[in-house]
């Protein structure tokens, strides 16, 4: 059986297109199983029903709370029994049940800890950064703060504005989000403290382990973040 992702959207969707495209192949050893949403009307979710993936949206302002929000988004997202949750262009910051039921990956379009939050290409182009690029991290409850599993430079031309910059970006984003996420599927990871390592681990040589919950388990030293 298959490694499980649930992908969480919250517009256009070209990063879970990227992934539902590369899922398409088992050998890709991981398959979109259900992808969520915080609002109703995005391609996002076309994308998904197109590819004929079920689909599930929980909006704040149904909710009492941003903890109720939470609560119940944990419970739409557990019901797909995932493996791994992809937040591809999801743009609330996700609470404590569901960072405590799952590992969470995020992409986010600039090389962090630089220029974190929602509008990271506006700010890298004001900041007036000649480079920039792009991360997948580990989520935690912090904002775009946790540990960093991979990047890409992308450099900033003359004349970009924010559009043409995160166009760019995008391009080598989603390359980058379906590269870690397959061998984070195919091979497992650990991490320890702020150190993220794909691969199997417990042999010298790198044999690692054959048995795949073990694979998958994260380790986590005392005062890690995830
Ligand atoms: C990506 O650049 C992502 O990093 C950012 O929003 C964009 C989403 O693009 N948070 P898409 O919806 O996957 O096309």
């Amino acid at each position: 059986m298959s490694f499980r992702l649930v992908v969480l959207v919250s517009g256009s969707g070209t990063n879970l297109q990227a992934l539902l495209d590369a899922t398409a192949s088992d050998a890709f050893g991981a398959r979109v199983v259900a992808v969520g949403a915080d609002r109703h009307g995005i391609e996002g979710l076309t994308r998904a029903e197109r590819a004929g993936v079920p689909t599930f949206v929980e909006q704040v302002s149904d909710h009492a709370d941003r903890d109720e929000w939470d609560e119940n988004l944990a419970v739409r997202i557990a019901e797909h029994k995932p493996d791994l949750v992809v937040s591809a262009g999801f743009m609330k910051i996700l609470g404590p049940r569901v960072l405590a039921a799952f590992p969470v990956v995020n992409t986010h379009p600039a090389l962090l800890p630089a220029f974190p939050g929602a509008h990271a290409v506006r700010d890298a182009l004001a900041y007036g950064v000649r480079l920039t690029g792009c991360t997948v991290h580990l989520v935690d409850t912090g904002v775009d703060t946790g540990p960093v599993i991979a990047q890409e430079a992308v450099a900033v031309r003359e004349g970009d504005d924010e559009e043409t910059l995160h166009e760019r970006i995008k391009t080598v984003e989603r390359r980058l989000l379906v590269e870690v996420v397959g061998r984070m599927a195919r091979d497992g990871w650990t991490v320890t403290g702020r150190t993220v390592r794909i691969g199997r681990t417990g042999e010298p040589g790198g044999a690692g382990r054959t048995g795949r919950e073990e694979s998958f388990q994260q380790c986590q030293e005392p005062g890690g973040t995830k």
